[in-house]
C-alpha cells in the first residue's frame, strides 16, 4: 500500500486506481521506473496484454485522472488523437502522479485463479490438443481444426485467441478462434498463408491426430453486452473472431440488435468463406454485409471494389451508441479506427484486435 508520508510516496510510487467495465476497482502503487501493466502483474492484478512492447494496442486503456504517460517513442500502436483522448499502452508507460485509469473489460475477463508469478511472466499452463483438420477455404488461407484434449478444463470467451506451438520448433504463434466454445472441444483458426513462414509451412505438413501445444485464452476482444448496433470490419483471416462474435450474438437471448459485417480480402481470387457469411445472413435477417474484393475486383465477382472499410458509409452509423469491433493488419485498424471516428462514432466503443506477427 502507498504510505501517506510525501517521502514515502516518493520512494515507493504513485497509487493508481484501475477502474474495470464492471465497477470493481483494483488500487496498485506503481514504482517512478516501473510501467503499470508490470506494476498490475507484480501486484496479482490479472490485466490483458500480449507483446508487453507497445506495439499490438492489447493493452490500451483510459486515463481518467492524474497523469500517466508514455514512455518516449514506445507507444507506437496509438494514433496521436487517442494518445490526446487519453488512451495509453500499460505496458509502455508511467505513472507521474496518483492516477484513475479506465479497462476497457471486466475484471472477470481473466480468470484470477493464474498465479501472479504466472501472470507476470505472460505464462499460463498449456494445455494438449491434436488436429482434427486441416483445409484450404481460398487461395492463401489454411483452416486449422483442432480439439483439445478431454479433460482439460479450457474454456474461453468469442474473441478470444489462444497461442499454439509450432510442431517441431520451439516457436509460438498466436490465432484467433473462428468458432465459439459451444463448439468446444473443437477449435477452428484461419491461418493466412506466409511463405516462409514458421506456422504456414507447418500447416502444408500438418496431419489430423498431430499433437499440438496450446496456451490461453487471451486476450480481451470480446463482445460487451450491450443492445446497441454493432459494425463488424474484418480484413483476410481476421473474419475469424469477427465470426465468433457473430455467432455470439447471434446466441444472445431476447431482441438482438442490427448488425454490419464489412469484410475484404485484398484480390477477389484471395477471397473466402462466401458460404460461411451467407448462412450467418440466413440465420439472422437483421446482418446486413458489405464484401470487398479490391482495387481491381470486377461487378462480376458480386464483390464490391475497393477495402472493407471504405465500404462503410455515413447512413451505416447507427449513432454514437454503435459498438465497433474491428480486425486484422494494423494498417487496416488504424484506417478503419479513423474513418468510423470521422463518421461520428464514439472512439471509446471501438474494440480492435490488430494481427501482428507475434
Ligand atoms: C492477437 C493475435 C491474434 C492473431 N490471430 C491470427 C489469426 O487468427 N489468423 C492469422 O492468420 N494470423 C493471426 N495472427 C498473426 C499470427 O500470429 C502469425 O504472426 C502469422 O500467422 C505468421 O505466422 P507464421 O509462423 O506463418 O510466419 P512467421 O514465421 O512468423 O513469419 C515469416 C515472415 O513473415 C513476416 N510476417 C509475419 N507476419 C506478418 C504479417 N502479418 N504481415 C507481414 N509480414 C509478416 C515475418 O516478419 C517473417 O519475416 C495473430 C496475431 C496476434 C498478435
Ligand atoms: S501489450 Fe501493450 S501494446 Fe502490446
Amino acid at each position: 500500500m502507498a504510505s501517506e508520508e510525501p517521502g514515502e510516496i516518493e520512494r515507493a510510487g504513485v497509487p493508481v486506481t484501475l477502474r474495470f467495465e464492471d465497477g470493481v476497482e483494483q488500487r496498485i502503487v506503481v514504482a517512478r521506473d516501473e510501467f503499470v501493466l508490470d506494476a498490475a502483474l507484480r501486484q496479482g492484478i490479472p490485466l490483458v496484454y500480449q507483446c508487453r512492447s507497445g506495439i499490438c494496442s492489447t493493452c490500451v486503456a483510459t486515463v481518467v485522472e492524474g497523469a500517466v504517460a508514455p514512455a518516449p517513442g514506445r507507444a507506437v500502436a496509438l494514433l496521436a488523437s487517442e494518445i490526446a483522448a487519453g488512451r495509453r499502452l500499460l505496458c509502455v508507460s508511467h505513472a507521474h502522479a496518483a492516477s484513475v485509469i479506465r479497462e476497457h473489460y471486466p475484471s472477470t475477463l481473466i480468470d484470477r485463479r493464474d498465479s501472479p508469478e504466472e501472470l507476470a511472466q505472460g505464462e499460463s499452463a498449456t494445455i494438449r490438443a491434436n488436429v482434427a483438420a486441416v483445409e484450404w477455404p481460398g487461395a492463401t488461407v489454411g483452416k486449422l481444426a483442432i480439439e483439445v484434449a478431454d479433460g482439460a478444463g479450457f474454456d474461453f470467451q468469442s474473441g478470444q485467441y489462444v497461442r499454439i506451438k509450432v510442431p517441431g520448433t520451439e516457436q509460438w504463434r498466436s490465432y484467433s478462434m473462428a468458432t465459439t466454445p459451444r463448439e468446444l472441444p473443437r477449435l477452428e483458426f484461419l491461418v493466412r498463408m506466409i511463405a516462409g513462414g514458421a506456422m504456414s509451412e507447418y500447416l502444408t505438413r500438418a496431419r489430423v491426430g498431430d499433437a499440438l501445444e496450446v496456451e490461453g485464452p487471451r486476450g480481451a476482444f470480446v463482445l460487451r453486452p450491450r443492445r446497441a448496433s454493432h459494425i463488424f470490419i474484418a480484413g483476410g483471416t481476421g473474419l475469424a473472431p469477427i465470426l465468433s462474435l457473430i455467432d455470439a450474438l447471434r446466441r444472445r437471448s431476447g431482441p438482438r440488435p442490427p448488425a454490419l459485417l464489412s469484410f475484404g480480402c485484398s484480390s477477389a481470387e484471395d477471397f473466402f468463406y462466401r458460404d460461411e457469411i451467407e448462412i450467418r445472413q440466413w440465420w439472422m435477417p437483421e446482418l446486413r454485409v458489405r464484401l470487398s474484393g479490391g482495387r481491381a475486383a470486377r461487378a462480376a465477382s458480386g464483390l464490391l471494389r475497393g477495402n472493407p472499410v471504405e465500404a462503410i458509409a455515413v447512413d451505416d452509423i447507427g449513432g454514437v451508441e454503435t459498438d465497433a469491433y474491428l480486425c486484422g493488419p494494423p494498417a487496416m485498424i488504424e484506417a478503419a479506427r479513423r474513418h468510423l471516428v470521422g463518421l461520428g462514432l464514439n472512439p471509446e466503443r471501438i474494440y480492435a484486435e490488430r494481427f501482428v506477427a507475434s
